[in-house]
């Protein structure tokens, strides 16, 4: 979490400093802070709350000066606070900081450090960089930073500056995601490229354990043991404007209505010219590859994770080969089966989650193959996994993730038919039919997204309940529990999702007169199933909103309101019905005047265990 933004060039660094925190705010926004050298001294402005409070005590006095280095916070070591925020200095004044991570073996360094007289301002595991870095400070900048990164230990990304080195700004990362952006007479740091697309599209993506010496007119990258390394430029293709809410009243309406867009750009590229075929050239697989493959383990986390239990049920549907899914955070700890039979299919939006990274790792030690679906090219997963299939969503900037949601079902379900195709696990008719079906859904969602004011009306009625249920069988089951996170983050409604059969053991006490219920019935095997579930709920007087394909004419008789998607194969409407779904919980967040893009206590990308 947090972002970290540094400036050396001609021009002013604090106006692109601002700008890009506003950009980072999706990674922390509990305080931000920045320091902008003049010349001789280096001027700190940090403060608790959005950035929007840092830039109204720096208006009309903006910090002067063409170096400089930013952060915007999400508090893990220090209560949110004005001291606690970044940047962090040392005794002198002489060098200054700012960290996106943790440094592990903080409190040991912290005491050696008082010991030797350093004085500590805040209660962060930072700060002991600066005071390190003071105490071990040689006369050369890059070797004193080199002796600070022996020493500590955790995930970081740092960009350290000096007004006893104005030419040049220092920055590395562990774990922990890093760009720089080339400009022209000037070069921008950041934790993530919509804090520099305004500035220049060249762009480096600084891997584990590189360090870079960033100059006005020059960038020096080099590995661990000091060797310069010639970095290739990761020029970035899509524009300033994917990463602006672009009339939208928040990113997270914009990124809903960008769906039909995300999915499109997610499938086109990757189906034969003819249409007949699923093409995967960025897979080298073979029947012999996936023969040896026994089992598939899928681990995510958050909405990402809610993607793999849709996903199991395509690879195991259509491929037939076994799918077990696990909770990042809780994979490594439960000592899991994996072996080079196992494929693991990570899932994530950022690709930087860092329990999604060290279960990743920790599956690569086992032998698995593995396999990342993500949506940022030349994230840390990315690199990590041995191969990777990109989700072309653009830029996702609110907290609450929607078109990462539906590129990654979308990706999952081709993934599976091209395995099926391989493995010849599904007929060539069967997978020509599916083909077919998965062609229409972007203009579907887009149909979906036409039918807006009847879910309006729906978050006024019931925004203000504080308890609502989704239930569904089968893959609705698994589109409920998406829907009731999305309504939990933002809004603050206490939401549960429930496998519609399972009610009776337990959850049905809970079903009380006016309790909003949202039942998904669109899966024809388990249909009558689920509309007995629905009538259970009925009979204890609970207000009943059905979601259903359209030509069912059944459901609206038994709920009090319907809100119907267009009709396609039950394996690819949870891409549809999950729509619906982001819009109430949307339009309820609105409802409690919640800030939508940044719900409290939450981040988008969680670098932290
Ligand atoms: C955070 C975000 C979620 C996201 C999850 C996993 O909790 O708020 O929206 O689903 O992290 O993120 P990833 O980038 O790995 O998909």
């Amino acid at each position: 979490m947090c972002g970290i933004v540094g400036y050396i060039g001609k021009g002013q660094a604090a106006p692109f400093l601002l700008d890009g925190l506003n950009k980072l705010e999706y990674r922390g926004y509990d305080s931000a802070g920045i320091a902008v050298y003049d010349g001789n001294n280096i001027r700190v402005e940090k403060t608790v709350g959005r950035l929007a409070a840092l830039q109204e005590k720096v208006a009309g006095n903006m910090p002067q000066g063409s170096l400089g280095i930013g952060h915007t916070r999400w508090a893990t070591h220090g209560r949110p606070s004005d001291r606690n925020a970044h940047p962090h200095t040392d005794c002198s004044g002489d060098f200054v900081i700012v960290h996106n991570g943790i440094i592990e073996n903080y409190l040991s360094l912290k005491e050696t450090l008082i010991e030797k007289g350093h004085i500590f301002k805040s209660e962060t595991d930072t700060e002991v960089v600066v005071h390190l870095l003071e105490e071990v400070y040689n006369g050369d900048f890059e070797s004193s930073v080199r002796e600070v990164l022996r020493q500590i230990e955790g995930s970081y990304a740092l960009v350290f500056m000096s007004k006893k080195h104005p030419d040049r700004l220092i920055c590395t990362k562990q774990d922990n995601p890093l760009v720089i952006g080339l400009g022209n007479g000037e070069n921008f740091i950041a934790s993530d490229i919509p804090a520099i697309i305004a500035r220049t599209r060249k762009t480096y993506i600084v891997a584990d354990g590189e360090l870079a010496i960033v100059k006005g007119d020059s960038i020096t990258v080099k590995d661990r043991a000091g060797n310069v390394i010639d970095k290739e430029i990761f020029e970035v293709t899509w524009n300033a404007e994917a990463a602006e809410k672009g009339g939208y009243e928040h990113f997270m309406l914009k990124e809903i209505h960008e769906q039909p867009k995300a999915v499109r750009d997610t499938i086109s590229p990757r189906l034969s010219k003819d249409g007949s075929s699923i093409v995967m050239d960025e897979l080298k697989w073979d029947a012999s590859f996936l023969n040896n493959i026994h089992k598939v383990t899928i681990v995510a986390c958050g909405t990402a994770y809610n993607a793999g239990l849709v996903g199991k049920y395509y690879i195991e549907k259509l491929v037939r080969i076994p799918v077990e899914i696990d909770i990042a955070s809780e994979f490594r700890y439960r000592d899991p089966i994996v072996d080079d039979h196992t494929l693991m299919l990570v899932l994530s939006q950022s690709g930087e989650t860092s329990d999604t990274l060290a279960a990743l790792k920790e599956a690569k030690r086992l032998g698995a193959k593995t396999l990342a679906i993500t949506n940022v090219v030349g994230s840390s997963i990315a690199r990590e996994a041995a191969q990777v299939l990109y989700t072309w969503a653009g830029p996702e900037i609110a907290v609450a993730s929607t078109k990462a949601y539906t590129t990654q079902l979308i990706l999952l379900f081709m993934l599976s038919l091209y395995m099926a195709g391989i493995k010849g696990a599904q007929s060539k008719e069967r997978i020509a039919e599916l083909i077919a079906a998965l062609e229409k859904v972007p203009g579907e969602i887009s149909e979906t997204l036409e039918d807006v004011e009847p879910i309006k009306t729906f978050a006024k009625q019931y925004g203000f309940n504080e308890d609502v249920f989704y239930i569904g069988r089968s893959l609705d089951y698994h589109v409920s529990i998406e829907g009731a996170l999305k309504l939990k983050e933002i809004s603050y409604i206490h939401a549960e999702a429930y496998a519609a059969g399972e009610l009776k053991h337990g959850t049905l006490a809970l079903i009380v007169k006016g309790v909003p219920v949202i039942a998904l019935a669109t899966q024809t095997d388990v249909y009558e199933k689920t509309l007995s579930n629905i009538k259970e709920v009925k009979a204890r007087d609970a207000v009943v909103i059905g979601i259903a394909a359209k030509g069912d004419t059944e459901l609206e008789k038994y709920v009090d309101h319907v809100i119907k998607v267009p009709a396609t194969d039950t394996l690819l409407i949870p891409v549809l019905t999950v729509v619906p779904l982001q819009l109430l919980a949307y339009y309820a967040a609105i409802t409690r005047g919640a800030d939508v893009d940044k719900p409290r206590n939450l981040a988008k990308s969680v670098t932290v265990e």
